[in-house]
């Protein structure tokens, strides 16, 4: 019989660029205010790339902090999954040129496309690797330079959006530890792809000068549709993978979800009926950074001793596609 192993979480790093872009700098480059978004979304401020910054720049960074606290040398990563929907270029993927910044070669590193549940997706991915033998050191990144694919006269969109970029180094568990991820869930409705989508730049609509002109190459969202089935989606994984292992939201210690909006946020809590508490927000100081959001949570819990050893964490997120996922561990 195949030997079982199990995956922890052994160390985070994040990373987002100097450049803050405040609500009050929003009030002058579309028609909005510092209290409209402050009410309706719970943002202050979001973190912008400077031009010359791409998103493997970011997630290098990040990764540098996560091989630190996670005490291993470069040399140990042994699978590199990268979530995201702004890579550097739209191919090769993102994962090897960062592969390439480490000083690394001759092992699998590719991107994973699942808009803001990107990280979830990768990290699913990384356990069963583990799980299986096959891997013992998966860098999993979630990173996004959102404010290149955003369209800056639309103020629908272009106030929820920051970058960032968020790296854990997911690790084969020692027998005897009890830090491990226990469970995860993957989803998807491709019925709703297209109330969040970068229309142009694809087979379905190559670039053109029209394209272009139309703004058709940044985020295109019905944010109130996307309201209603962020909170449904969470809570359905939520619940799958907290009763797949018996348990309920009251043996939890803390809850990150995807970091949208501080209203979707709240009301997914009351729905799970879990205590305000337990629930870890940063969505004032970085806004939407979509894939990066959680793996950012996580690190910031964890650096400021909210997240210590031994506690029992769900996290959560929804995007584009429409995906949804969740990731039960011990830490
Ligand atoms: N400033 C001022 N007014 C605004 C702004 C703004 N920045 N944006 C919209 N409004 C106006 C609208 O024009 C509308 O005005 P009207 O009533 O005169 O037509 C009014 O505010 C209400 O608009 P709604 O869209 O109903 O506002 P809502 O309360 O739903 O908030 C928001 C909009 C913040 C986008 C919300 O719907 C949301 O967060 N949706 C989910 C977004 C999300 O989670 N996306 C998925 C992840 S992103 C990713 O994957 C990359």
């Amino acid at each position: 019989m195949m030997e079982k192993y199990f995956a922890k979480i052994s160390g985070t790093g994040m990373y987002v660029p100097e450049k803050i872009l405040t609500n009050t700098d929003l009030e002058k480059i579309v028609d909005t205010s510092d209290e409209w978004i402050r009410t309706r979304t719970g943002m202050s401020e979001r973190h912008i790339a400077s031009k010359d910054q791409a998103a493997t720049d970011l997630a290098y960074e990040a990764t540098l902090k996560a091989i630190e606290s996670a005490r291993i040398k470069h040399r140990d990563i042994d699978m590199i999954i990268c979530a995201t929907i702004s890579g550097d270029h739209p191919f090769p993927s993102t994962a090897c040129i960062l592969q390439k910044k480490l000083g690394l070669r001759d092992f699998p590193a590719f991107d994973v496309s699942a808009g803001c549940t990107g990280w979830i997706y990768a990290a699913n991915i990384a356990k069963q690797y583990i799980e299986n033998g096959i891997a013992e050191n998966v860098l999993v990144i979630g990173v996004e330079i959102l404010s290149k694919i955003t369209n800056y006269d639309d103020r629908n969109t272009c106030v929820l959006f920051g970058d960032g970029a968020g790296a854990t180094i997911i690790s084969r568990a020692e027998p005897k530890d009890i830090s491990r991820l226990i469970d995860s869930d993957l989803s998807a409705d491709g019925t709703y792809y297209d109330l969040l989508i970068q229309d142009a730049g694809g087979s379905r609509k190559p670039a053109t000068k029209e394209t272009v002109q139309e703004n058709l190459h940044t985020v295109y969202m019905e944010g109130n549709k996307i309201f209603k089935l962020a909170i449904k989606s969470m809570y359905n994984t939520c619940q799958k993978v907290l009763k797949r292992n018996h348990m309920d939201t009251k043996s939890i210690d803390w809850l990150i979800t995807h970091q949208a909006n501080l209203r979707i946020i709240d009301a997914l809590g009351k729905k799970l009926k879990i205590d305000e508490e337990k629930v870890f927000i940063n969505i004032e100081k970085y806004g939407n950074t979509s894939s990066a959001t959680v793996p950012m949570a996580l690190d910031e819990a964890i650096r400021e001793n909210r997240i210590r050893h031994g506690d029992l964490v769900l996290l959560a997120s929804f995007g584009a596609g429409l995906t949804s996922g969740s990731l039960l561990f011990r830490m």
